[in-house]
């Protein structure tokens, strides 16, 4: 790819500002030889004002999602996109989330630009479950498990019954819950259909993909080969 057209698609700017930045000589080689917009050079080997380009599609990238931030990237509050460098919500194709968490959930939030991958995660057949940690406003009455794993339980404003899930309790108001898709609002509507209120959700896992402990909310991070290779094991 033409250097023009590289540095528009990561979100450097539209193609105009970037050909003027080059004709600047803001983009250089790694050692600091000025690169013409008709320059197709490896990617590793471009600096920008001499820092290394952001990564290449495909990115793909995990984030603590703190309580308080959209996933939309056109809310005018805060978003997950404030979170990552600016640049990122600019790239072409599209920086999304890979199944969006309501703005009071917090955890686990896979970022990619790779609409395929992205697809392959998401997918119900795709066997990634998701699962959830949830604090509850009442004690649990012993019968939601058995509600969440019927395969029978239609919600609110639904036609089509929820796919069978997992609930493990893990205190009086504490429990698990693995899902096979993502509808709207879904765990919050489960207890609310089983009588509940869910006060915190946190997503803690996507396949075998777990938030890590190193990674403070509100921080993102690259996935590396293995973690990727995770999120389809099983
Ligand atoms: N279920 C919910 O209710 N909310 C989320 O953010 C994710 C799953």
């Amino acid at each position: 790819m033409k250097l023009v057209k590289l540095l528009a698609n990561l979100g450097y700017g539209s193609r105009k500002e970037v050909q003027r930045l080059i004709r600047a000589g803001a983009v250089t080689d790694e050692g600091g030889c000025v690169l013409g917009g008709n320059d197709f050079p490896p990617h590793a080997s471009i600096r920008f004002r001499g820092e290394p380009l952001d990564p290449p599609f495909p990115l793909l990238l995990m984030l603590n999602k703190p309580d308080g931030y959209t996933c939309s990237a056109d809310d005018p509050g805060s978003t997950i996109y404030d979170l990552l460098p600016p640049r990122f919500a600019l790239r072409n194709p599209l920086l999304s989330p890979v199944g969006r968490l309501d703005k009071d959930t917090t955890g686990l939030l896979i970022l990619t630009d790779d609409g395929q991958l992205l697809h392959k995660i998401i997918h119900p057949k795709s066997g990634c479950l998701k699962t959830y940690h949830a604090v509850l406003d009442r004690p649990l009455e012993g019968h939601e498990s058995a509600l969440f794993a019927s395969g029978e339980l239609v919600l609110r404003n639904e036609a089509k019954p929820l796919l069978p899930a997992a609930m493990e309790a893990l205190g009086e108001r504490e429990a698990r819950v693995t899902l096979h898709e993502g509808r709207y609002h879904q765990v919050r509507r489960m207890f609310a259909a089983a009588g509940n209120h869910v006060l915190t959700l946190r997503r803690i896992s996507i396949g075998g993909l777990c938030l890590p402990e190193d990674l403070p909310e509100g921080e993102w991070r690259e996935l590396t080969a293995t973690e990727r290779a995770a999120i389809f094991q099983l």
